[in-house]
């Protein structure tokens, strides 16, 4: 949403920019350019004041848009598009003062629907814009009045949708003469530009809106939707066409478009949408679902849409989502999130996550503080596993290793969290025993306000290549998952060995195939935690995994202190096969692939 942001403040500031101004000063004479500079500075100082002064009156108001600094600092600084609030279907006094008085301290944007009828029915004698959704409604308040409430309340950005032409022209001209008071505010104009699946025709000329907004108004931020039938929810139909034409539309412009859908249609067909998306990088993604969305599934949508937000840069993302739903999203986004969001990593390139494998200890944790870690791995066992004093305390222990032969191992997870909580660091906790599943959950969601983090719960649920042990109770694991603390990243892995010198098995088509089995039915998002120094023999079949589903990554891990021999040369073989987002490499330092 960087983008999205920055393209708004590009809008916003670019006006008056010192190249264009400086023009004149090569005129000839003397007296002309005295004249000239006199005249700019003049202009000048009158822009700085206007903006000096703008910044002073909104100290008070909403600290997130309103003062170009914070503006920048704060909202667009996280560039994150899950950040902003949006209410929507403003269209009576009502609702609108309503919105105007709720608390919010989040950046806002405030929705409404101008209708193509132009009629005031407490002053009939004028031609007014009306607020309201279709022309059968009858509007209680003028678009004039809806802006300059809007203004003076300094609570947030502005979206007016538009059904006709005409309507457009009319409102780019009341914003026009708003010029300075909505220096700061971001405006999205959303239009219907081209037909989507089973669509109607009734279309605005893109063409002409995008010169008429550059005429009239160059501020605003064009937000472009397909028309699609009136009742029907045809959101499954959308495939490569639709796409197609609405980016033939989009690049008859060079600036910023805004492509509106709704949620749950994007949800379904999200390779297509990304499509989109990939092929300008001036594009950015609105995704609404009104109140009464039928086609809103409730845990489906939420992890579709999840999908959605990890699959993507967050800047160029919005979501225009009722409040209720939003606040859920938001907390399922927190932990269930991808770190390469948490963590804004450049170029979304997971081999830029850095790790700490096995951080057990107060040791290597520290030293994963000091070597600024981002994840943190490490393993989870009962106090006294297998043993007659077993307990149901977890611990951060190996299977098998009894605590207090670890030097400094007796911190238990509580302990531990405690620890980790006062960091940023993701967490990713290798559950060692089906015993061990439940009271780790339990204790996780104890903590659930805190850990504002991506969490990946590992547990090796299937049999794999040279495997020592047995895998852990597959249904356990994920049935306590689902019902204790489902809002997690889960790491599903196989059981695994490899010796030195012998010819070791590499992962089989059955165990891939096993494995996309049980993930396929699971919403959370879904990494799989393969042996790094087996990844290159079995690359065939790990790709093929990673192409079932846009849900699903994989993290290459070692342990430090086993004595696998990865080949730097594999690593990078399997960094350059893939794409950069969906590969982690949790392995020592020294067979890090090259960037
Ligand atoms: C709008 O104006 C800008 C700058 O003058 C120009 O680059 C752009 O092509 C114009 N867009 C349209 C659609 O006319
Ligand atoms: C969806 O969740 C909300 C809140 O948790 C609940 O009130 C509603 O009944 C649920 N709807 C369905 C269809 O499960
Ligand atoms: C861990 O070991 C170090 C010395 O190696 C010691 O100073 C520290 O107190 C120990 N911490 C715990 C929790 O035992
Ligand atoms: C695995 O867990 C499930 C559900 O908790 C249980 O019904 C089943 O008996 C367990 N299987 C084994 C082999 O322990």
């Amino acid at each position: 949403m960087r983008r999205g942001y920055t393209n708004t403040r590009v809008i916003f500031f670019n006006a008056p920019s010192a190249a264009n101004w400086g023009r004149p000063v090569h005129s000839r004479r003397r007296l002309h350019f005295t004249l000239c500079a006199l005249v700019l500075l003049s202009l000048a100082t009158f822009f700085m004041a206007a903006y000096v002064f703008n910044n002073l009156s909104h100290k008070n108001g909403n600290p997130y848009w309103t003062t170009g600094e914070r503006l920048r600092l704060t909202a667009v600084q996280s560039g994150d598009g899950l950040r902003v609030t949006w209410y929507s279907e403003l269209n009576t006094r009502q609702r609108l003062e309503r919105a105007l008085a709720t608390p919010c301290k989040d950046p806002l944007m405030l929705e409404g629907d101008v209708s193509d009828r132009s009629y005031d029915a407490t002053k009939p004698e004028k031609e007014q814009l009306m607020m309201a959704v279709t022309r059968d409604v009858i509007g209680d308040i003028t678009l004039e009045d809806w802006l300059d409430e809007v203004i003076a309340s300094r609570k947030g950005g502005i979206k007016l949708n538009f059904m006709a032409p005409d309507s457009l022209e009319r409102a780019l001209e009341l914003l026009a003469a708003r010029t300075l008071a909505l220096l700061h505010v971001p405006v999205w104009l959303a239009v219907t530009v081209v037909n989507g699946p089973g669509g109607d025709g009734n279309i605005v000329d893109a063409k002409w809106a995008m010169r008429t907004v550059n005429v009239t108004y160059p501020r605003a931020q064009l937000v472009f939707q397909w028309a699609l039938p009136c009742c029907g929810d045809d959101g499954a139909k959308f495939g490569r066409g639709s796409m197609e034409t609405m980016l033939k539309v989009c690049q008859q412009t060079h600036q910023p478009i805004i492509v509106s859908a709704r949620a749950t249609h994007a949800a379904l067909q999200w390779r297509h949408f990304r499509w989109l998306l990939e092929s300008s990088d001036r594009l950015s993604l609105l995704l609404w679902s009104p109140d009464d969305d039928k086609s809103w599934r409730n845990d489906t949508s939420y992890y579709d849409l999840l999908t959605i937000r990890n699959d993507w840069n967050k800047r160029r993302i919005f979501y225009d989502l009722p409040e209720l739903r939003l606040q859920h999203f938001r907390r399922l986004a927190e932990t269930a999130g991808s770190p390469l969001h948490h963590f804004d990593v450049r170029d979304r390139d997971a081999s830029r996550i850095t790790w700490s494998h096995g951080a057990n200890t107060m040791d290597t944790l520290a030293l994963a503080g000091r070597e600024g870690a981002m994840m943190l791995e490490a393993d989870v066992s009962l106090d006294g596993q297998g043993t007659s004093r077993q307990t149901n305390t977890p611990v951060m222990t190996h299977r098998g290793v009894p605590r207090d032969k670890h030097k400094n191992a007796s911190l238990s997870l509580r302990q531990w969290l405690e620890l980790v909580l006062s960091t940023n660091k993701a967490i990713k906790l290798d559950i060692k025993s089906s015993d061990a599943v439940v009271p780790t959950l339990k204790l996780l969601a104890e903590k659930r306000s805190q850990l504002q983090r991506p969490i990946w719960l590992n547990g090796d649920i299937l049999r794999g290549p040279n495997a020592l042990h047995d895998p852990m109770n597959t249904t356990h694991f994920l049935k306590s998952v689902n019902a204790i603390f489902p809002e997690v990243a889960f790491s599903l892995g196989w059981t695994s060995g490899w010796s030195d010198g012998q010819d070791n098995e590499a992962y089989s088509w059955e165990m891939v195939e096993k494995m996309e089995k049980v993930a396929r039915k699971l919403h959370q998002p879904i990494t799989f935690a393969v042996r790094a120094v087996l990844a290159r023999r079995s690359w065939e079949k790990l790709d093929w995994l990673l192409r079932q589903s846009r849900s699903y990554s994989l993290t290459l891990w070692c342990s430090p202190t086993s004595t696998d021999k990865i080949a730097v040369s594999d690593m990078d073989f399997i960094r350059h096969q893939s794409e950069r987002s969906r590969v982690y490499f949790d392995v020592p330092p020294d067979v890090m692939p090259i960037l």
